[in-house]
This record gives structure tokens, sequence and C-alpha cells, in this order.
């Protein structure tokens, strides 16, 4: 397997494992801020974990756009079968995923100044909501929520 392969792949599972820890934390928070609950370990834990993933992303994602044949390399040719993707990965991606990214890290950042616990889970609701928002929203229209680029 090349390099770019195991980066393709990496980058392709490490999405389920972001969107799975991210809506633990989200639904989380969001009980934490209506509920008025108390801001755990596990929290903190799990909010470190899906930024830890999320930069994962970032990096992995960053890589990719120099190599992939949809990225930097890819064609915008109007005769180039793949333009779409190449349009996609090449301006579209990029751009909500880094936003989606940075307010995920706000967020985190956020609610460690936060000092007490439903402002604390507040924080880490609003700016996650509306990262998944934007992650599920950008991914879902291209069919790749759950799914892969057509080779
Ligand atoms: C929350 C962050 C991100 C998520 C959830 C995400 C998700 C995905 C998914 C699902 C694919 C399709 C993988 C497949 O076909 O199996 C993909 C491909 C790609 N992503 Fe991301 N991505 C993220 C961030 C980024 C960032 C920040 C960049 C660029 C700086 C990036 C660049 C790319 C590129 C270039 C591809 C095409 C790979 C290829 O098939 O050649 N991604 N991404």
């Amino acid at each position: 397997m090349d390099f770019y392969t195991i980066l393709k792949n990496l980058h392709s599972y490490n999405r389920y494992a972001l969107l799975l820890v991210i809506t633990f934390v989200l639904v989380r928070s969001l009980m934490g801020w209506l509920g008025k609950g108390r801001y755990e370990k596990l929290d903190s834990a799990t909010g470190g974990a899906m930024l830890g993933l999320a930069h994962l992303q970032l990096l992995l994602g960053l890589i990719l756009y120099f190599i992939s044949p949809y990225a930097m390399k890819g064609s915008l040719d109007p005769l180039n079968l793949n333009r779409a993707w190449v349009v996609y990965f090449k301006m579209e991606h990029i751009t909500a995923m880094i936003v989606a990214v940075a307010l995920i890290q706000v967020g985190r950042t956020a609610s460690k100044r936060a000092t007490d616990d439903v402002s604390k889970h507040k924080k880490v609701a609003i700016y996650t909501l509306i990262a998944v928002v934007l992650i599920v929203g950008t991914l879902a229209h291209k069919g790749l929520l759950l799914g892969n680029v057509p080779v």
C-alpha cells in the first residue's frame, strides 16, 4: 500500500471515530447545559479526545490536500470527469472542515476558561453543535457521511 492510500484510509476511518466522539460530547454537553448537570472528568476526557481526533483529521487532510488527485493535483479542466470532486475537495471540503475544527478548538478553550459547570457545558454544546452541522452538511450532500469517493 502506498503512502497516499495509507493516509486516505486513515483519514477515512478517523471520520467515524470523530463523528462518534463528537456525537457523544454533543449529547452530554447539551444535557449538562439544559439539565444544569455537573461537568465531570468524563466530559473533560471526551472533550480532549474529540479535539485530538479533530486535529489528527486536520493534519491528515492537509497532507492529503497536496497529494490527492482530487485536490491540488486534480485538474479543473471542464473535460475532467472528476471535476466536481476536485472542486469539492479543493475548495468546499477544506474550507468547511478547517472552520469546523477551529470551532471545536474555540469551544474547548472557552469551556476551560469558564468557571462554573453549566457554562462549561454551554460553551462546548454551542460550538460543537455548529461544527457538527458544518461537518455533517458538507459530507452528507456528497454521500461521504458513511460512503467513499468513487474510484
Ligand atoms: C472534521 C474534519 C474532516 C472530516 C470529517 C473529513 C472527512 C473526509 C471524508 C469522509 C473523506 C472521503 C474519504 C473516502 O473517500 O474514503 C475525505 C477526503 C478528503 N479530505 Fe477530508 N475531512 C476532514 C478534514 C479535512 C481537511 C481539513 C482537509 C484539507 C486540508 C481534508 C482533505 C481531504 C482530501 C484532499 C480528501 C480526498 C482524499 C482522496 O480521496 O484522495 N479533509 N475527508
